[in-house]
């Protein structure tokens, strides 16, 4: 027996973050960070394969990696398949008889790869998994390469993805390409999440039987129903307990993502691009790379999606600055735009301590409704003569940043650049797609639009030095076929996309973007790569954003959510909510106000100056601190908020969602906190405890109750009763004791 060879330590062993052996069981590569461990074998010649992602498994020496790797190796049934554990690009030559990682094909020739692996190193700080493996592997039958770079960043997310090349001198047909991570058989129960317009990201949960779970997407974008995580878990868990296994695709075009358990006892989550057929034909030497596919392992969602809100602040954060309070246009005036009125709106928004002023459609060119315009990006000369110049100067006059909403992919038929270029419009089939909201989508790989598009956004940035793009996609793309041959076009149009925001930004770096489509409709970390918020949903009615929010959560970080108080009667539900109500459930994203103000009375105006110096008072701590959603039983009571990162201090939401079946909902713990700290407990802003409480705890409205951590944790407050539509905001200020 060979002794395992340690060939590669960046800490010295107490601390281990990569260790990997070469003996007898084949290559070891066991990755450490951040309470996550991630095993990899190759175990034979061929794709390395996961044996363990999860919990932390402490520092190993070569001759326990080896022990672990036989421990784990799975035995061969009698009479079954000689097959192997299923790869990180699942092989179906060695019995593996789920979805096959690679699909393709030379005329019905080369679809079975068998890849050998060629090379396996070590990478350090690549761009988004900062320790990890680079394999490379061929084919020499089938004329393939595959390359594959897994990874684990500084919080312990596993950022994985693959390429393959095509060697032969005939073009290869390139179905798909997926990547998977495999999970232990104790996670038998699946969260996902859909929605639609206004009441984005609902769950859904289920068992996680033998079968495949597929959640696709072939709107052109992730789309309003997009699952943002594809989560299997324990029995029961919940946001605080549980082990979850939570897998992203950064991908802002179609896309698949699946949980498949086989009869033979393996359970894995993959996903990638979803190619639609015939899309995408390698030519000789021509390669194919994968989204990245994030995977993110947790105890309880709260631990997981600490991950993903970690890279995500780490990712945005050289761009990254105080997000300011915003006032958009939208709900406050639709397409009435006037300038009195509009500068009027703008006065009131420097009153209430915004900003930034958005300007949100109806501004360029026969955009006097939703029917006409998209396309012809020039402002409307009708209606601002001067153009934009007197309500910009007005606006930064008042010490206010100026953004402007855009949705540069979309065309209406009847525009000019319509009327001038019909041949820049994805269609196939001869016919034009079905419409949705009177609009057409543009080819944005034809260079002609391209260029177009580029030279009109980079113009109107630089005419009006634009602090922040409001960027829309607000249809599905149907027929998506690129002119003239009807080809399918959406990998070249999400690549096209994201090409032209990399250029704005590199011709603006102080540009901000927020990805909108009709709402939360564009959400994934590659479109965050390179915008800085996402529009949270086009529902404004505080009870649908805090579940629309809570969700939201599950991916990202509150500072990139979009949040804004609308004005009391929902303009979605016909609800009416306070002000308390609008604004304390706002404040947990990227504040905003969307109403018109310039209207509303003095009374409203002085309560709403107040939630906004709320708002600029803590939002380095919501920001910046980690979340807290608790599992509490009533369901009409949910209990949310953020832990600053040296829990010095915290602020706490008790919501209510609905009517419960008990008089009062009891104690609710608050998880999270430094047990060994005392918290000074105080209602956040005197209008976030309701005058209508139905009964007032003691600790409520005394002097100021003092727990500790511990007791907060393991005992809890008794929780106000509240109604529908009622919150208390909650915070603590930390105090050590002795
Ligand atoms: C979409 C967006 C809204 C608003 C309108 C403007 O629906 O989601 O926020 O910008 O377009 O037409």
């Amino acid at each position: 027996m060979t002794v395992p060879r340690q060939i590669h330590h960046t800490e010295p062993a107490g601390d281990q973050r990569v260790g990997m052996t070469d003996g007898d069981a084949g290559d070891l590569v066991h990755l450490r960070r951040a309470g996550v461990s991630l095993l990899l074998a190759c175990v034979d010649d061929g794709l390395p394969v996961v044996l363990h992602w999860g919990a932390d498994l402490g520092a190993l020496t070569g001759p326990e990696l080896t022990d672990l790797a036989t421990a784990l190796r799975r035995p061969v049934r009698r009479g079954a398949p000689d097959g192997r554990p299923v790869g990180i690009v699942p092989e179906h030559t060695y019995a593996w008889f789920g979805l096959p990682g690679l699909s393709g094909h030379r005329a019905g020739q080369d679809w079975s790869p068998r890849f050998i692996r060629t090379g396996l190193r070590s990478v350090e700080d690549s761009a988004e998994g900062a320790d990890g493996v680079l394999v490379t592997a061929r084919d020499e039958t089938a004329a393939l390469d595959l390359t594959i770079e897994i990874g684990l960043d500084q919080g312990g997310l596993v950022g994985l993805r693959a390429e393959v090349r095509n060697l032969a001198a005939e073009p290869y047909q390139l179905d798909g390409l997926t990547v998977g991570l495999p999970v232990p058989p104790r996670a038998d129960e699946l969260l996902d999440l859909t929605g639609r317009w206004c009441r984005e990201r609902v769950p859904q949960r289920h068992p996680l039987t033998v079968g495949t779970w597929l959640r696709e997407s072939r709107r052109g974008k992730p789309g309003l129903d997009a699952t943002l995580l594809l989560v299997a878990g324990t029995a029961g868990f919940g946001f605080r307990a549980g082990e979850v296994w939570g897998l992203h695709v950064g991908w802002s075009g179609n896309h698949r993502i699946h949980a498949e358990r086989t009869p033979e006892g393996e359970t894995l989550l993959g996903g990638g691009e979803l190619l639609l057929p015939g899309e995408l034909v390698l030519q000789p030497g021509d390669g194919y790379r994968t989204p990245w596919l994030y995977g993110s392992y947790g105890v309880g969602l709260d631990d997981m999606s600490g991950r993903f809100h970690q890279h995500l602040r780490r990712a945005v954060s050289p761009r990254r600055r105080t997000r300011p309070v915003v006032v958009n246009t939208w709900e406050a005036v639709y397409f009435d735009h006037r300038l009195e009125r509009l500068t009027a709106l703008a006065d009131a928004a420097a009153r209430i301590g915004a900003e930034r002023f958005v300007l949100d459609d109806g501004w360029f060119r026969g955009r006097r409704d939703d029917r006409a315009g998209l396309g012809d990006w020039y402002v409307d000369p009708d209606i601002w003569p001067d153009g934009l110049h007197p309500l910009v100067s007005h606006v930064r006059g008042l010490g206010l940043e100026f953004g402007l909403w855009v949705e540069p992919e979309m065309i209406n038929p009847d525009s000019e650049l319509a009327r001038a270029h019909p041949d820049w419009i994805l269609a196939t089939g001869g016919r034009m797609p079905r419409a949705q909201r009177w609009q057409q989508v543009l080819d944005l790989a034809n260079p002609g639009a391209y260029d177009h598009l580029l030279d009109r956004l980079d113009t109107l940035v630089r005419e009006y030095d634009v602090a922040y793009l409001k960027w829309d996609h607000n249809r599905d793309l149907l027929d998506a076929g690129r002119p003239p041959t009807g080809r399918p076009g959406v990998h070249a149009q999400t690549r096209a996309l994201y090409r032209l925001l990399d250029t704005l930004r590199e011709r603006h770096p102080g540009l901000q973007i927020e990805s909108c489509a009709s709402g939360g409709g564009r959400v994934d970390l590659g479109i965050l790569a390179r915008t800085d918020r996402i529009w949270g949903s086009d529902c404004l009615d505080p009870l649908e954003r805090q579940s629309i929010q809570r969700w939201t959560q599950l991916l990202l970080p509150p500072e990139l959510i979009g949040s804004h108080v609308g004005k009391p009667r929902s303009h979605h539900t016909g609800r009416t909510h306070s002000l308390a109500f609008r604004a304390g459930t706002a404040l947990f994203g990227s504040f905003g106000v969307e109403w018109d103000i310039s209207t509303i009375s003095a009374e409203e105006e002085r309560e709403l100056a107040e939630w906004v110096a709320v708002y600029r008072r803590h939002r380095d701590l919501i920001h910046g601190g980690s979340v807290v959603r608790v599992d509490h039983p009533d369901p009409a009571l949910w209990v949310h908020g953020v832990i600053a990162p040296d829990r010095s201090e915290a602020i706490m939401a008790l919501v209510g969602v609905g009517t419960g079946p008990t008089t009062t909902p009891g104690p609710v713990r608050l998880p999270g906190l430094d047990p060994d700290r005392r918290y000074r407990i105080s209602a956040l802003a005197p209008e976030s405890t309701p005058a209508s409480l139905a009964a007032t705890p003691a600790w409520l409205t005394g002097a100021g109750t003092r727990l500790s951590g511990r007791a907060l944790d393991r005992a809890g407050l008794q929780a106000p009763p509240l109604r529908p539509g009622e919150l208390v905001l909650l915070h603590l200020h930390g105090e050590r004791t002795g």
